[in-house]
């Protein structure tokens, strides 16, 4: 028998808003035709298209990390401000793309400011460095009266824009990076870099590349000599983690949250060994600032096979399925179980490049089968994260070893007592489980899932609205006893009360 145990006073802490960010990269069609596209029907006076900001209000996306991924680190910020009519186009490395410069630093904080999501920006550590950053950083958030807070006023924007969140490059130990680096190189110019950003606003937080995934051959040591340096200068260590079914295998491809719950604890283990090495008080929290299924391994053709191309190509624009929608389902688990270690969270991307939300040019915006528990999880995930004890059995997958067949997370909302339950079934039989609350007040007044299938990727508009949440099993409660029923590989997101 599966039983779910939960208690309103086991708390892990509150869930920081933030993890339900997003990422908006200048690759393949992210921007262009993406989020911006003066001349589409819905586009609004700055050009940016307003089906695309609809869909992600419904989202619920509450921050976006810009402008990359590994495109910043060949990014000349500089050249994307000021008057449009003067910006050159350049050959973006990273994905062999012209980029036209038409969106900037300016366009998309002001994107961000007219609906309402946080903006979290990464610096050039790549093939630039202390320099470009702390320009960078003065440009946004400088008051009037120095050399680039005086441009940004040039170019029409009077106010500092006030970003708080800065990452210190992009993804360093991989070798794919332009200007890549090793622990040691990086480390140093991680600190003097963060260090030096701080002198010209110290309400930033800073963020340090870990590794760009956990099957890094320098992964562990990348994170112990990167910390060694800037453990003092830095908030968080970013995680970055993508997962696909590889031939077939279904079963390891449901494990994936537990996956993602391993690389969580380890990277934690690893800042926690520095802190301790440096007796220090401070904790690194993790930000987890790109994950989601990509189907790098069987789809993508690599980085450097890619041609030379311009007018934003179609790039990594990943179809999902019904079952990649629950294994996302499943990774907001994960995340939600660790959040008194992850602060931060950007599902990579928000449009068109492995992406919740599609569009096409001069053409519809329509939300893919991912959309649906990002969007539920975000809108329902309030307050503090709870303990949640899950006794479930397990399955044997061939990329993970045993995993539990349930997984589940939930949060309370402390002022109202709503209660969130996010429960998982990478089983391919229905699951009947209790929910235990001992000494609590518990209530579940109903709930919706996504379910898998076999049909694959659901490709174009039709195929893929044609999937959404539908009603969760009924939940009986008997005697005081709640009983909840889960579909066959099934993400199910209830909701009700607890109170202590
Ligand atoms: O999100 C796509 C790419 O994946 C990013 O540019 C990079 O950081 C990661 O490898």
């Amino acid at each position: 028998m599966t039983t779910i145990t939960l208690h309103p006073d086991f708390r892990i802490g509150p869930v920081d808003r933030r993890v339900f960010g997003s990422f908006v990269e200048h690759l393949g069609r992210c921007v262009y035709t993406g989020i911006y596209e003066p001349g589409h029907a819905t586009a609004d006076a700055h050009g940016f298209r307003g089906d695309v900001a609809d869909l992600t209000r419904e989202l619920g996306v509450t921050m976006l990390r810009y402008p990359g991924g590994n495109f910043v680190s060949n990014y000349t910020w500089e050249d994307a401000v000021g008057p449009v009519g003067q910006r050159k186009p350049f050959l973006d490395l990273a994905w062999r793309t012209v980029e036209p410069n038409l969106v900037g630093t300016d366009e998309f904080l002001q994107y961000c400011e007219r609906e309402g999501i946080e903006p979290m920006m990464a610096v050039n550590l790549g093939t630039r460095g202390i320099d470009a950053a702390i320009g960078l950083l003065e440009y946004c958030n400088g008051e009037a009266g120095t050399k680039w807070a005086d441009m940004r006023i040039a170019n029409g924007r009077e106010e500092p824009y006030g970003v708080k969140l800065w990452c210190l490059g992009n993804e360093m130990d991989g070798p794919w990076q332009i200007g890549h680096k090793d622990a040691h190189e990086y480390g140093k110019l991680a600190a003097a870099t963060g260090r030096a950003m701080r002198q010209v606003d110290p309400s930033i937080e800073l963020v340090a590349c870990g590794s760009s995934s956990m099957m890094m051959d320098t992964f562990g040591e990348w994170e112990r000599t990167v910390l060694s340096y800037c453990y003092d200068v830095v908030d968080h260590i970013s995680m970055h983690a993508y997962y696909e079914e590889m031939e077939g295998d279904r079963a390891s491809f449901l494990g994936s949250g537990t996956a993602m719950s391993t690389f969580i604890e380890r990277v934690a283990a690893s800042a926690d060994a520095i802190g301790a090495q440096k007796r220090s008080d401070k904790r690194i929290s993790i930000s987890f600032d790109e994950w989601n299924v990509w189907y790098l391994f069987s789809r993508f053709v690599g980085e450097t096979n890619l041609p030379v191309q311009k007018d934003a190509p179609r790039i990594i624009e990943d179809v999902y399925s019904a079952l990649d929608a629950v294994v996302v389902g499943d990774l907001i688990i994960s995340l939600l179980g660790h959040a008194d270690r992850v602060a931060v969270g950007c599902l990579a991307q928000l449009v068109n490049v492995i992406a919740p939300i599609m569009t096409e040019p001069d053409g519809p915006a329509w939300r893919q089968t991912t959309f649906h528990p990002f969007a539920t999880a975000a809108r329902l995930a309030r307050g503090d994260a709870l303990q949640v004890k899950v006794d479930s059995a397990t399955m044997a997958t061939a990329k993970h070893g045993d995993v539990p067949v349930v997984t589940a997370a939930a949060t309370v909302d402390p002022s109202t007592g709503a209660l969130a339950l996010f429960v998982t079934n990478r089983s391919d039989s229905e699951q009947e489980v209790t929910l235990r609350h001992p000494g609590a007040t518990a209530r579940i007044d109903g709930g919706s899932a996504v379910l898998a299938d076999h049909v694959g990727p659901r490709e174009g508009q039709e195929a893929a609205e044609s999937y959404g949440m539908v009603d969760a099993l009924p939940v009986s409660h008997e005697d005081g006893t709640i009983t909840l029923r889960l579909a066959p590989e099934s993400w199910t997101a209830f909701h009700g009360t607890l109170e202590g």
